[in-house]
């Protein structure tokens, strides 16, 4: 059985089928600025809520915000790496970026500390965004837990939050969450005024559309802050915009998960132990012996190394094309295909350590 919701993704992933169930659009024709990024031309992002206000900004130059928020827990893997490509990406397009530290809401449903949380979000996370090539400039970091020194923005941010409860039913918690606790009721509320309260007069003041890039799991939450935005009447929000990337696969299949270190490559691991994990555990959609693979050919569809090629790792069309052909063909095996990767990524390791040391210093930018 499929189950895709924001706490448990199981099963066999038919995205089409997402499409409809979820009842999002799937990515239309885009402009090139779009296309030339790799997440939009490998269809990696592939379904939209009222994405054309974000088209629209782009190519009228009009202002617009991304905003993600990041839950401190566990470890930072190339998952994560999905959505920091993406603020990287808005960012270079003339976007302000805000990026919501969720440490009340890990704080509610996680069990740990305020400070365990700041420093999982800044070693974890916020080094791996500028590591990453995030630029200090028109991007804002907040913890949920500290909105702001200025008062009156941070009561705004919490005023939205309290007030918002005031438009939702318990029955319309229970239908998106399930099991209801406070803690969670809260960090909904929470999350929602992270989306929404950009477009307050207390911090951007004009109704500019919000992008806000998540796993298709997640929509539930950008339903629920649709909806809120209509009926709350204190203030005009711009439109909320959303784009769904499908997930990273784990190794072994399966979503990627920070808790099993067998699912996932974390971007502060070694390349020798990535290559390590990569040999044992990446499925692979290779035969069982040799002779059988050189005659039937392998099936990169389900090859777990060649999904991260495509959807990170190899940016060239036309040498990914050429992998995909020879392993079909079984010209190429899957140890060869497994070496490809290793290659790129023990390249792309090195150098991300090192930009994360430097990273470091540029902290104080990014966290006042
Ligand atoms: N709930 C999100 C998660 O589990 C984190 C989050 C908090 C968030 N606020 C947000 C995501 C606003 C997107 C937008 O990862």
């Amino acid at each position: 059985m499929t189950k895709v919701t924001p706490w448990d993704v199981s099963g066999k992933l038919d995205y089409n089928k997402l499409i409809k169930d979820f009842g999002v659009k799937s990515i239309g024709k885009l402009p090139k600025q779009f296309t030339d990024n790799i997440l939009f031309k490998r269809g990696t992002i592939f379904a939209e809520r009222d994405f054309k206000h974000i088209i629209e900004a782009v190519e009228n130059k009009k202002p617009f915000i991304m905003l993600t928020g990041l839950m401190p827990s566990g470890r930072f893997h190339i998952g994560h790496a999905l959505i920091a490509k993406q603020m990287i990406f808005y960012q270079s397009l003339g976007a302000k970026i805000y990026i919501a530290v969720a440490d009340i809401e890990a704080y509610n449903t996680r069990g740990k500390t305020l400070e365990e949380l700041r420093e999982i979000a800044i070693e974890e996370y916020i080094l791996n965004y500028i590591a990453l090539g995030l630029k200090p400039e028109n991007v804002e970091i907040y913890f949920q837990s500290q909105r702001s020194q200025n008062a009156n923005k941070a009561s705004a941010y919490y005023r939205l939050q309290n007030q918002l409860s005031a438009h939702i039913t318990f029955n319309e918690f229970k239908a998106v969450y399930g099991e209801v606790t406070p803690g969670k009721m809260v960090s909904a509320l929470l999350q929602v005024s992270d989306i929404l309260h950009p477009n307050l007069p207390e911090f951007e003041a004009k109704q500019i559309p919000i992008i806000v890039p998540v796993g298709i799991d997640q929509d539930p939450h950008i339903r629920i802050t649709r909806d809120l935005a209509k009926r709350f009447k204190g203030a005009k929000f711009g439109p909320v915009c959303s784009t769904y990337n499908k997930f990273m696969p784990g190794l072994k299949g399966g979503k990627m998960s920070s808790s099993d270190p067998y699912s996932h490559i974390a971007l502060t691991e070694t390349p020798k132990e990535a290559k390590k994990k990569i040999n044992k555990y990446a499925f692979s959609g290779g035969r069982e012996t040799v002779e059988e693979h050189r005659k039937k050919g392998g099936n990169p569809d389900v090859d777990v190394s060649f999904q991260y090629l495509r959807m990170m790792f190899e940016e060239d069309d036309v040498k990914l094309a050429q992998i995909e052909k020879d392993y079909r063909s079984g010209k190429l095996l899957s140890g060869e295909l497994k070496a490809i990767l290793i290659e790129k990524m023990s390249t792309f390791l090195e150098g991300h350590h090192k930009k994360r040391e430097k990273a470091r210093s540029q902290l104080s930018k990014f966290i006042k």
